[in-house]
Formats: structure tokens, C-alpha cells, sequence
């Protein structure tokens, strides 16, 4: 499987987002991970479709080709698929718990294969990855959060490398992302462990040079 760093620009200067959006594709990043929160699914509010809107069309006018990498922490993600999708999202992944049972799931699913995006699934540290087995099958990837929703900056819960070796064993060729707390410390063990897209927010955007410990995380996993 191709290794992807996927930066998270919610630890981004907001007031500088065009520079830092720049400085992660500078330093060799081929994803930008996009953290939308509502302030229901999560005790947190982040940014939107404007913003999204905004990244894209920057993105386009500075030739900048990064996969558009858009996670939904979101309640009712089914009324937002295609308000995404045609900002530019180019997956759009959204929360299994945000979902009233596996058909739901499976819907959403297949509106986001609709719009011609590809499909994530994202489950919570404490959600078994036995809850979406089934549902594996007709995604493009899986996202295992390695901290509780809502915040960067947390630290990361070790169980979840267990989560994704276990998908891993189940889907050989299927993309698994793992979200939070990834540090220069722990990123090589999460590559071992079956990732091949790892987010990284705050490990990134806190440094002064975004574009060189880009390039540093994207050296340790490639
Ligand atoms: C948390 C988000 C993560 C987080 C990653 O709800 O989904 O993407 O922003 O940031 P760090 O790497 O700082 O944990
Ligand atoms: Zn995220």
C-alpha cells in the first residue's frame, strides 16, 4: 500500500491558512486532512464548506494537486455529502457513531460513491472495529481515531494500533488512515502496524517551519 501524510490544518494559523496549506504540499505532503466539527457530534466547532470552497480554489490557481481529504465529525453527515463533494472533497469520510444503524451507513456510503468521491468510514477509540466489518467492503478507506474526537493536540491512545492491524488481516489492499495525537515518536510504529494515510495536526502546524517537519514526517514514512 502507498504511504500518504495526510497534515490536519485545524492546528493551522487560520489567519494564514493559503502559507500553511502551501508549506505541507512544500514539504512533500500528498493529502490534507480537513477536520470539519459542528458542535454536536463534538464538543467543538471548526470550520466548513467555505472554507473547504476556499482551499480548493487556492489549491487550483497555485497548482497545488493534494487529495482533498474531508472528515466529517459531524451529526447527520447525510445532509452534507453533497455540499461537500461539490466544494472539491475528493473522500469524504464520516463517523459510524453519527449513524443510526448499519443501513444508514451503508447509505451514506453509497451517496458518497454517488457524487464520484471516494468513501471513509470513521469509528472512535472505543467503537469495535467488529461494528463495521460489514460495512468495509464498499468503502475506500477506514479511519481509526487514535484520540477522542473533537481536539488536536491529545495524546495517543495505543490500543488502536491493535484496530488497525486487526483491519489490516481483514482487508489487505484497503486504505486505513489513523487520526490523533501522531508524533515524530510514534509514527513509525503506526506505519508497521497497518496505516498507510497517517494525519498529522499539531506535530505539524505547532513548528515554526511547517514545510521541514512536513518533509521530516513524510522522510520517516516513505
Ligand atoms: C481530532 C481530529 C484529528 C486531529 C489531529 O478530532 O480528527 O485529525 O486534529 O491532530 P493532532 O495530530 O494534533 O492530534
Ligand atoms: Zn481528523
Amino acid at each position: 500500500m502507498t504511504k500518504h501524510l495526510a497534515p490536519s490544518i485545524l492546528s493551522a494559523d487560520f489567519t494564514r491558512l493559503g502559507e500553511g496549506f502551501s508549506d505541507i504540499a512544500q514539504g512533500g505532503a500528498t493529502y490534507v486532512h480537513l477536520d470539519v466539527m459542528d458542535g454536536h457530534f463534538v464538543p467543538n466547532i471548526s470550520f466548513g464548506i467555505p472554507v473547504v470552497e476556499s482551499l480548493r480554489k487556492f489549491a487550483d490557481q497555485n497548482g497545488i494537486n493534494m487529495v482533498f481529504d474531508a472528515h466529517l465529525m459531524i451529526a447527520n453527515p447525510k445532509n452534507y455529502i453533497t455540499p461537500f463533494a461539490k466544494v472539491g472533497a475528493d473522500i469524504i469520510t464520516f463517523h459510524y457513531e453519527a449513524c443510526q444503524n448499519a443501513d444508514e451507513a451503508a447509505q451514506i456510503i453509497q451517496m458518497i460513491r454517488g457524487e464520484g468521491k471516494k468513501a471513509g468510514i470513521a469509528i472512535n477509540p472505543d467503537t469495535p472495529v467488529e461494528a463495521v466489518k460489514n460495512l468495509l467492503p464498499g468503502v475506500d478507506m477506514a479511519l481509526i481515531m487514535s484520540v477522542v474526537p473533537g481536539f488536536g493536540g491529545q495524546g495517543f491512545i495505543q490500543h488502536t494500533l491493535e484496530k488497525a492491524r486487526q483491519i489490516r488481516s481483514w482487508f489487505p489492499n484497503l486504505d486505513i488512515q489513523m487520526d490523533g495525537g501522531v508524533n515524530l515518536s510514534n509514527i513509525q510504529e503506526v506505519a508497521e502496524n497497518g496505516v498507510n494515510i497517517i494525519v498529522v495536526g499539531s506535530a505539524i502546524f505547532n513548528h515554526k517551519d511547517v514545510a521541514a517537519k512536513t518533509r521530516e514526517f513524510v522522510d520517516l514514512i516513505m
